[in-house]
């Protein structure tokens, strides 16, 4: 099935380096490309209710092709799933399968499943290999590549985990074809995100190219997920603990935290989308600060609208706090170091870069004007 349109990247990480296969019709092959990883013909697959209805028997079938068993458990759709609660049960039924060292966990489904399940792997035995199977746009171009693993704290996001690089990263791009519009535009908000960080180049071919994508264009879907794991592989090789340039990968995140904060993690606001408004906010940030042109945040803004994504406070229904609200919970992001906000700025499009030096009242002049808009 057009396997003449899959790719193939590696994550050059020494011992853990792996390959990350993109293209249409990698479920129904998946036997294959995992059975070199098996010492016994068995895996156990943790995936979430509505993904196990549209894609678990092509999985098992591709599976069984090459002679694998299957195990799975179904948890929960939903944000609320990355929790100590279903973490547990993940682990427990993990044991209860007799999972062992040498095996294999697989992950089949959105950013909240591949990273409880792998961090699951990074635990169970001290650690097991797993394979990520990502079903969504935005786990396919961003979360289950680079080994960020874990689950929400009541304190805030992802604030419990471990690194554990996956095995092997299957994007299966027929999959993205069930997602709803407003998911797919989500993940696209983290596509965009590797143009505007570090690649004009990609920027200008999704200024082209986005309409195609989103309509359902296979090739164009394929070539955007493809650059966006190149440039995610290439800057988790020279930093994969987040000690510096990793965090430019968190463009638009600092803005988007606080207002995913702000609406409750909820609904309201899906992470990509709060992602995409924090990025038209930085270039904002950036332009008032000087740094780029005043032109670069017009074009962001327009390119998010071309393709119907949120793009300013206004498009967030019902209620935000104010700006001194808004600074107080970009405060409590995971992203401050010693007590210092770290921004990613832009000198323009595709040249973004990791700053502490930001004066707090040009932060809550741009939050005033962009609230006062709504
Ligand atoms: N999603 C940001 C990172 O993986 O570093």
């Amino acid at each position: 099935m057009m396997r003449h349109l899959q790719e193939k990247l590696r994550v050059e990480l020494g011992e853990r380096a792996y390959d990350i296969l993109i293209g249409p019709g990698l479920l129904a092959e998946a036997g294959g490309h995992i059975a070199p990883l098996l010492r016994r013909k068995r895996v156990a697959v943790l995936t979430d209710e509505t993904v196990a209805g549209l894609h678990l028997e092509t999985l098992k079938d591709g599976l069984a092709s090459a002679g694998i068993e299957m195990v799975s458990l179904a948890l929960p759709a939903g944000e609320a799933t990355k929790s100590w609660p279903h973490f547990t049960r993940a682990v427990e039924w993990l044991l209860d399968q007799k999972v062992e060292r040498n095996d294999v966990v697989v992950a089949l489904g959105g950013g909240v499943i591949g990273d409880l399940a792998g961090f699951a792997a990074s635990v169970l035995r001290r650690g097991v290999r797993f394979v990520q199977i990502p079903t969504s746009l935005l786990a396919q171009v961003d979360s289950s590549v680079g080994g960020k693993t874990g689950i929400n704290a009541p304190q805030g996001k992802n604030l419990i985990g471990a690194f554990h690089q996956p095995s092997l990263v299957l994007a299966d791009t027929s999959v993205l074809g069930t997602l709803k519009p407003r998911d797919f535009l989500a993940g696209y908000g983290e596509v965009v995100k590797y143009g505007m960080l570090g690649d004009a180049a990609f920027f200008d071919w999704l200024e082209r190219m986005g309409p195609a994508l989103a309509a359902g264009d296979m090739a164009a879907r394929v070539a955007a997920v493809k650059r966006s794991c190149q440039m995610k592989a290439e800057i988790v090789v020279r930093d994969e603990t987040e000690q510096g340039d990793r965090a430019r990968l968190n463009l638009g995140h600092t803005f988007g935290h606080a207002l995913e904060a702000a609406t409750g993690y909820s609904d309201r606001l899906l992470h990509g989308e709060g992602v995409a408004i924090g990025c038209a906010l930085a270039f904002e940030l950036s332009s008032k600060l000087g740094l780029c042109a005043q032109e670069d945040p017009s074009r962001v803004r327009a390119h998010l609208k071309q393709m119907g994504m949120k793009v300013d406070l206004s498009d967030i229904a019902g209620d935000l706090p104010d700006a001194d609200g808004l600074l107080a919970l970009m405060g409590q992001d995971k992203k401050v170091v010693d007590g210092q906000l770290r921004f990613i700025l832009a000198r323009g499009i595709g040249e973004a870069f990791v700053t502490s030096d930001v004066p707090g009242s040009v932060v809550r002049d741009l939050l005033q004007e962009a609230l006062r808009a709504r």
